[in-house]
């Protein structure tokens, strides 16, 4: 006799074993699918390119943020070029817990002792060494022949594993090197001991097919390769770094190096957010997948913009400001109707939230607390005071304060460098017919310094009135403004960029709905960077 069976009921069995099989299939493509490392280097490939330099407060906030969004492997720095730089390698190696910490080392003794004394302490230290391959490189460069390059692959190679067990080895302009010599020098490196290789196309020559074979002929060239991790580092000269990062996952790579928003040498290095995207959007076509927590993306993004004060441009893939933006009204209707029409992945995957109202002013020092902590930054208490003090003055002066505004002023706080300077005061005079003049009162050691200085605007004569109340000659290299969010009471963030005669430029970035004042704290704020590296000793 057949049983009667609740319809409903039936729809829920049906519903349940259908989540199963799902999970199940999920599983399994899980299973099959080839897990590839991040190699993170905007602390050093990153860094080291015009405009991006950062100090060791702003590195170490950097690197702890690519730690939260899962990187497997930080290039915190080249550890012998500045003692600055040895420190934030050092340092970084000291603070991070769940990932790998690489310093870059020339192939020679100097920079690798360099090397492993910054990185030995952290919980997986790795060295870097690199030497070119390249003919074009080893003649021009290194003044070196083929022969003495092998040698030298050996001996350092060797002496690097001594110290430390974790090794890559990057034969560098790998591209352009001859293949016979390339898969002679990497085989000599496994045998030393190397665990990783790396081939890089240090000039962002080659194209996506070309780079496929070059790859699958070196494998057979150097079968050795197939017991260690096998690792690209492309170049973005001709726009195809990312292309050619995922022609290298289909040719067995499964270590990628990537910078946030791309930075790097010359055009950049391949974009972190763009090959991981692609790896997750089309993981059926790669069947591939990295750990990264992809709704990192966006905070990592936004950090590295804020410390750098470089912007990326609005169509950037998956970071700029466009591109999640629907303009067309044709189609605004298809995704108001469906997301998919026009959308491959959602904002909220790479962490776009809802520029949601969450504070006002009558929010107290809990609510806010707990606002930062969702946002993801962990303040100490001191930070945390400075932040809700500052919090609360913008409450007072703006109607709404966005996750945006609070996110700006908390990542600033987090990168702070001393104050040795504070704005005491400001009084500007200017007009159309009228020569601008400012007076300008700094704090420094509890006494106050007014100067009065004149300016071809309000904001020139701000500037010169600091400069004498510093007594340096100050140069100023770049200065923009932007809002931090739209409307009339926006938040002004302003930053600058000064240097003294000759010396290294220092950024500084100014919050205030007023734009002046922003102007003036980004100018304190980069002169008390200058006063912190010499305080540190040339620590930049
Ligand atoms: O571009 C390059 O080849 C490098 C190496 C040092 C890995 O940056
Ligand atoms: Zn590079």
């Amino acid at each position: 006799m057949a049983t009667k069976t609740d319809p409903k009921t039936t729809a829920k069995a049906d519903q349940k074993m259908a989540a199963k099989t799902d999970q199940k299939t999920a599983a399994k493509t899980d299973q099959k699918m080839k897990n590839i490392r991040i190699f993170d280097t905007t602390l050093r490939d990153g860094e080291q390119s015009p405009g991006m330099s950062m100090n060791l407060k702003e590195k170490i906030e950097m690197a702890k943020q690519l730690e939260r969004m899962g990187v497997d492997i930080i290039e915190a720095g080249f550890a012998i070029s500045s003692p600055g730089d040895f420190l934030s390698v050092k340092t970084i190696s000291e603070t991070l817990k769940d990932c790998t910490v690489a310093s870059l080392a020339r192939a020679n003794k100097a920079d690798i002792d360099r090397a492993w004394d910054a990185v030995k302490d952290a919980v997986d230290p790795r060295i870097h060494i690199f030497i070119a391959t390249s003919e074009l490189h080893m003649q021009a460069k290194l003044q070196m022949t083929p022969e003495q390059v092998l040698e030298q692959t050996i001996a350092m190679t060797r002496l690097a594993k001594k110290y430390c067990a974790n090794l890559e080895f990057s034969a560098e302009d790998a591209t352009r090197s001859d293949r016979k010599f390339l898969a002679k020098v990497i085989r000599a490196a496994i045998k030393e001991g190397a665990t990783t290789v790396n081939l890089p196309d240090t000039v962002g020559y080659t194209t996506p097919e070309e780079y496929y074979d070059f790859l699958m002929d070196i494998r057979s060239r150097a079968p050795e390769l197939d017991n260690v991790v096998i690792s690209t580092h492309c170049h973005n000269d001709l726009g195809l770094a990312v292309a050619n990062s995922l022609a290298a996952v289909r040719a067995g790579v499964t270590q990628i190096e990537t910078t946030v928003n791309g930075i790097g040498e010359r055009a950049g290095n391949a974009s972190m957010e763009e090959f991981v995207m692609t790896l997750y959007v089309r993981k059926e076509l790669y069947k591939a997948k990295t750990n990264i927590v992809t709704t990192e993306i966006m905070r990592s993004s936004n950090l590295l913009s804020r410390i750098t004060g470089v912007k990326v441009q609005p169509n950037k893939a998956i970071v700029g400001a466009n591109a999640f933006a629907h303009e067309a009204g044709i189609h605004q209707h298809g995704v108001l109707k469906n997301p998919l029409t026009y959308e491959i992945m959602t904002p909220a995957s790479v962490g776009l939230t809802e520029n949601n109202l969450v504070l006002g002013k009558h929010s107290g020092r809990h609510a806010f607390s707990d606002r930062v902590k969702t946002l993801g930054y962990a303040l100490n208490d001191e930070e945390l005071n400075i932040a809700f003090g500052k919090f609360k003055n913008l409450a007072d002066k703006k109607k709404s304060v966005y996750d945006r505004d609070i996110e700006a002023i908390v990542a600033k706080e987090a990168v702070q460098v001393p104050k040795t300077f504070t704005l005491g005061g400001f009084v500007i005079n200017s007009g159309s017919t009228i020569t601008a003049t400012a007076v300008v009162k700094l704090n420094r050691d509890g006494k106050s310094i007014e100067k009065v200085a004149r300016g071809e605007g309000p904001i020139d004569a701000a500037f010169n009135a600091i400069s004498k109340i510093v007594g340096k000659e100050l140069h100023l290299e770049d200065y923009t403004i932007n809002s931090v969010t739209e409307g009339v009471d926006a938040l002004g963030d302003a930053r600058v960029v000064i240097s003294e005669k000759g010396g290294a430029p220092y950024s500084g970035r100014g919050l205030s709905t007023d734009i002046i004042e922003a102007s003036i704290n980004a100018y304190i704020n980069a002169v008390n960077k200058i006063y912190y590296a010499e305080d540190t000793k040339g620590i930049q």
